[in-house]
């Protein structure tokens, strides 16, 4: 049996309504594991079950931004083997257009709802251990880019949570990682080419020595991440980016 099947593992994936958290669940499906689905939008969450391997997963819709549906995740998660945390926004302008309510979207999306949510399930003791917790940070977390320093600085906030939660965790075997990837065609890339341009957006590509990425490829770093395969890592993070920071 391979190190990398996710047999008997229950697994929460955030945002899995949508893009990587939707390809995410597909892909550890297949693997192996069961899910628990969670977003906001109930007929794309019932999209992605449709896709699943296997039987028993479980979809809770949920705004995570709102305390009581959070809490009313927390309450009806089974014991979790992982955690996907997908759920998240870019909205890209320059820094003189920032102002409170701009910061709060990006910070309480992209920060405060991972955070929040990993208090609330090691509160509730819903972490067995030798579990594996997986945040989506970006590059833009180590390499920011012009327009984007919320949506940069809201990530590298959650690359230091990720560490520090690892340092917390170790003695019961769980670990805690990040994957940072740069663009992955998803709805998230759609809203960034409206923010810039199709032209720059395409110039920016041309960067890339493997071109752009998909869900796809995100998604099997992250399978290796929840696997047993990665035991010996905890508070790394993981550069997904077809080459980009090499140029
Ligand atoms: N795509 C990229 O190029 C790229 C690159 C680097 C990093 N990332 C990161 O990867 C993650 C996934 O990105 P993506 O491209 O898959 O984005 P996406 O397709 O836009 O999906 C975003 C997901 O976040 C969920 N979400 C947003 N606000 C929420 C809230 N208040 N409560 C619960 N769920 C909420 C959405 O749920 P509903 O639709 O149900 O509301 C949706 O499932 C993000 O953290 C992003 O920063 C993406």
């Amino acid at each position: 049996m391979t190190a990398f099947h996710l047999n008997d593992k229950t697994i929460l994936v955030t945002g899995a309504s949508s893009g990587i958290g939707m390809q995410t669940a597909i892909s550890i499906s297949k693997m192996g594991g069961k899910l628990i689905l969670t977003g906001r939008n109930k007929e794309n969450l019932k999209t992605t079950l449709s896709q699943l391997n296997g039987e028993g997963h479980k979809l809770i819709v949920a705004d995570l931004l709102k305390e009581d549906e959070r809490n009313k995740l927390i309450e009806e998660l089974p014991m979790v083997d992982g955690i996907v945390h997908s759920a998240g926004t870019v909205n890209p302008f320059p820094i003189k257009f920032i102002d409170q309510e701009k910061l709060n979207e990006t910070m309480n999306i992209n920060y405060e709802i991972p955070v929040l949510l990993m208090a609330g399930v090691m509160r509730k003791k819903k972490i067995n251990p030798k579990a594996s917790i997986v945040f989506l940070s970006s590059v833009s977390g180590q390499h920011p880019h012009k327009g984007g320093s919320l949506y940069a600085s809201s990530k590298a906030a959650l690359e230091a949570f990720s560490k520090a939660l690892a340092l917390e965790v170790y003695l019961q075997g769980i670990r805690s990682n990040c994957v940072s990837p740069a663009m992955v065609k998803t709805a998230m890339y759609d809203v960034a080419e409206k923010g810039m341009s199709k032209e720059i957006m395409d110039e920016h590509i041309s960067q890339y020595p493997l071109g752009v990425g998909y869900p796809e490829d995100v998604a099997n770093a992250i399978i290796f991440l929840l696997s047993d395969a990665s035991r010996w890592i905890t508070g790394i993070n993981i550069t997904l980016d077809g080459g980009f920071i090499l140029q």
